[in-house]
């Protein structure tokens, strides 16, 4: 098989929303991309050996001081170039053509554009017809916009606001577009990207979940030889999906170690062991820390101070264990593409670009272990796919994420294992009653939380006084921001009479409408 990483897209990034949006739809046509932000060096360039370049959207104007370039070994590749909107405008810019501010004129949202010229990377697409030429359905973000095109451009496609809205060298093959190809609403962007990958650039399709999987395995294998692995399973989508992989690419030189610490879901621990341990043959060393984690918990009430303890206690146990695999020399890790992102930016200068996430780990900078990251240029999405090919449970796979500390924070204030057990109950009356009416998957986060203040209830034999929850359910893609979801009245009022009637400890049951911001999706 050709190495998948020989054709491969070299998206920049010029700090927009949704460049990683772009490497999606990249892969989507199965090829390989990376996202590296604007400022990468002429020689990092060179040696990415790029099938093609895509410059992305951003939030600057070109025409400011300092404003982000594109680096000159780009332009001189010779490969062909899609800019998209900012990475448009910074082309011409660059190249000697002008983009002007329209402060009056800027564009956000919806708009139409008519396709003049028919270039190749447009043939045939076309969401209506007027006046006899093909119009786009696009979504667009600018306030600058080209008014005058570089030499050997030619203008392919115009909107009210957007003058020169698609444009084309196609010689160089290089094109210009001020939409967003990326986004949904967008109708035919994914194929435009698809034509862009395939048919400019020349691509074939190549990053399939199977040849992922392939190529995945044969690189653990060189690099792991026949020498001893542990992972960390949390029972998480990311350290399952590594499980499996390493599974396949090692048998027996795999160890996973699940630390049970009590703040678990409803039989979140064993089904973990059911699930690698019994059904897949992996070898799992359960450890039951649950009394040393909530005693190391007891009377700990601020929510900063109880991740720690719970992340340090887990670095501790998880130690002790390794400690005892002495012939251990890879420790495994589920970091996935977007962590790398991430990371990578907080280290460069163009921090601000993008946002930085909670949970992107340390490690301990004494480590004898080697690392080995098998999901490290995967996106979530395509981690859920090989998951799914590799034989785990598609429940599993889809689950909702789950915080590392797990109900501790989402036990508010102190933890002990009355509200511990009290919540976990109530938790899994609200998932089983989400899948049963098949909402489940329509949201992207529930769970409950419990409030530890009581209130009174009655119920037919006498009155209560007891604890609150509250369900919370979000709609979001980046987890950045977040709506509450609006679940059916109906369906609240269920899950609300179940959780009481078959929990005396809850006297009532509450329903966050809250978004982020203000609030954050967990409570603590
Ligand atoms: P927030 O509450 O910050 O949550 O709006 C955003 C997403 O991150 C998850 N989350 C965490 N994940 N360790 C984690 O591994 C944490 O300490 C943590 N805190 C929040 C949260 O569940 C949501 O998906």
């Amino acid at each position: 098989m050709a190495d998948l990483h020989d054709q491969r897209i070299l998206i920049l990034d010029f700090g927009g929303q949704t460049t990683q949006l772009i490497a999606r739809r990249v892969r989507e046509c199965g090829v390989f991309c990376e996202i590296h932000p604007w400022d990468i060096s002429d020689d990092a360039v060179n040696a990415f050996k790029a099938t093609g370049v895509i410059l992305s959207g951003g939030p600057e104007s070109v025409l400011a001081e300092n404003a982000p370039t594109i680096p000159n070994a780009v332009l001189t590749l010779g490969t062909p170039i899609l800019g998209i909107c900012y990475g448009m405008q910074a082309m011409v810019h660059q190249l000697g053509g002008e983009v002007r501010a329209q402060a009056s004129h800027s564009e956000f949202g919806y708009a139409q554009v008519d396709v003049l010229e028919q270039a190749p990377l447009f043939a045939g697409l076309q969401d209506k017809v007027q006046d006899s030429k093909p119009q786009l359905d696009v979504w667009m973000s600018h306030g600058d916009r080209v008014e005058s095109l570089p030499e050997g451009y030619t203008l392919i496609g115009t909107s009210e606001n957007a003058p020169c809205a698609i444009i084309a060298n196609e010689q160089q093959r290089c094109y210009g577009i001020q939409f967003h190809p990326e986004v949904t609403h967008t109708i035919q962007g994914a194929k435009i990207l698809e034509r862009f990958v395939i048919e400019v650039c020349g691509c074939e399709g190549l990053w399939t979940p199977g040849n992922i999987i392939d190529d995945a395995i044969a690189r653990v294998q060189a690099s792991v030889g026949d020498e001893e692995v542990i992972l960390g399973l949390s029972g998480g989508v990311d350290s399952s999906v590594v499980a499996a992989l390493l599974h396949k690419a090692i048998g027996k030189q795999l160890t996973c170690v699940f630390v049970d610490n009590g703040l678990l879901r409803l039989n979140e621990g064993d089904q973990v062991m059911k699930t690698f341990s019994e059904n897949m043959g992996v070898k799992v060393i359960r450890v039951n820390a649950e009394e040393r984690f909530l005693n190391a918990l007891a009377g700990v009430a601020d929510p900063e101070a109880k991740r720690k303890v719970i992340g340090n206690l887990f670095i501790e146990v998880f130690e002790e264990e390794a400690e005892k695999l002495s012939n251990a020399k890879w420790l495994a890790q589920g970091t996935i593409y977007p962590d790398v992102i991430e990371s990578a930016a907080s280290t460069s200068g163009s921090a601000h670009l993008i946002k930085s996430h909670h949970n992107v780990g340390g490690l301990p900078s004494d480590m004898r272990l080697k690392l080995v990251e098998p999901l490290r240029e995967l996106f979530k999405d395509e981690v859920r796919t090989i998951g799914v090919d590799l034989g785990l449970p598609a429940e599993m796979v889809q689950r909702h994420p789950f915080p590392g500390p797990g109900l501790g924070v989402r036990i508010l204030g102190a933890i002990n294992k009355e509200f511990a057990d009290i919540l976990r109950e109530a938790d899994a009356i609200f998932i089983d009653a989400l899948r049963a009416h098949d909402l489940y998957d329509k949201v992207s986060q529930a769970f409950t939380v419990f409030l530890p203040i009581k209130s009174v209830g009655v119920t037919g034999d006498g009155r209560r006084y007891d604890y609150v929850v509250a369900l919370r359910a979000v709609e979001t893609v980046d987890f950045m921001t977040a709506r509450a979801a609006q679940l059916p009245w109906d369906f609240l009022d269920e899950v609300s009479r179940k959780i009481c009637n078959s929990i005396p400890r809850i006297s009532r049951v509450t329903y966050d409408i809250s978004s982020k911001p203000p609030a954050t999706i967990e409570w603590e």
